[in-house]
């Protein structure tokens, strides 16, 4: 999805920028874990089926992706981007006859980011990403059943139970979005803001730490 190719969101500790070529050898280290393969139930990509597979996801209507990035090492413009990357999130409209379906993947890749409240903050952020720039109003989150982690966070978050396959070995967790939920992300996200991505990086080249350039400039 182009929609959000120049937009860059940031929480209190994370930022979300789209997903770049640049993020992509990164992200195919990533994948090449067994362990993320498994809670992800994703197929390893040689590394040029990585590139299409980024390309199509910028291209394709369909989904939206951001990579996850540590907000205060960001900041410092002497680490590359590329080190500061820590997950990625989606929003999949998989539904052609209802955009106001999405389905919801998360990833904190880097495992030693896991348990800090990370999770719960970019869920948050791409699920209030989601109502108010693409008009969600349903998410569903698949999750296999071992992953206890993954299906506590988003319980957590208000997310119930929608379906349980024994035979795929897989929970189906739902969101309907609802006057509650939208006081409670304004409340809980009072801080989050949207910036221009190519603004923000542009002034890191420049040598500067992006948390001192004004909001009103991006
Ligand atoms: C699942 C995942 C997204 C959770 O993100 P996280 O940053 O580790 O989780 P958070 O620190 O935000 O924790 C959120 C909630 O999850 C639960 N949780 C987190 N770590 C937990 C653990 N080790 N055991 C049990 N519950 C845990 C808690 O309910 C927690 O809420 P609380 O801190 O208010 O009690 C992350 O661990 C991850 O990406 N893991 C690998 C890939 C994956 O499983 N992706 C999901 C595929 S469906």
């Amino acid at each position: 999805m182009r929609i959000n190719e120049n937009t860059l969101l940031e929480g209190k500790h994370v930022v979300l920028v789209p997903y770049n070529a640049e993020h992509v050898p990164r992200y195919h280290q990533w994948m090449a874990s067994p362990e993320l393969q498994k809670l992800t139930a994703s197929e390893p990509l040689t590394l040029e089926e990585e590139y299409e597979m980024q390309r199509s996801w910028r291209e394709d209507n369909d989904k939206c992706t951001f990579i996850i990035l540590d907000k205060q090492r960001w900041a410092d413009p002497s680490f590359p981007e590329e080190e500061c990357m820590v997950g990625d999130v989606n929003i999949f409209l998989t539904d052609p006859s209802d955009p106001s379906l999405a389905e919801l993947e998360l990833m904190i890749a880097e495992s030693s980011y896991r348990g800090k409240g990370l999770g719960k903050e970019v869920a948050r952020m791409m699920i209030c990403y989601g109502i108010n720039k693409l008009g969600v109003k349903k998410f569903e989150v698949k999750i296999g059943l071992e992953n206890k982690v993954s299906i506590a966070m988003f319980k957590k978050i208000h997310f119930h139970v929608l379906s349980s396959s024994e035979v795929f070995q897989e929970i189906t967790l739902g969101l309907t979005v609802n006057e509650a939920l939208q006081q409670e992300l304004l409340a809980t996200l009072d801080f989050m803001q949207e910036r221009e991505y190519q603004k923000l990086k542009n002034y890191r080249h420049e040598g500067k730490n992006s948390s001192t350039m004004p909001a009103h400039q991006s």
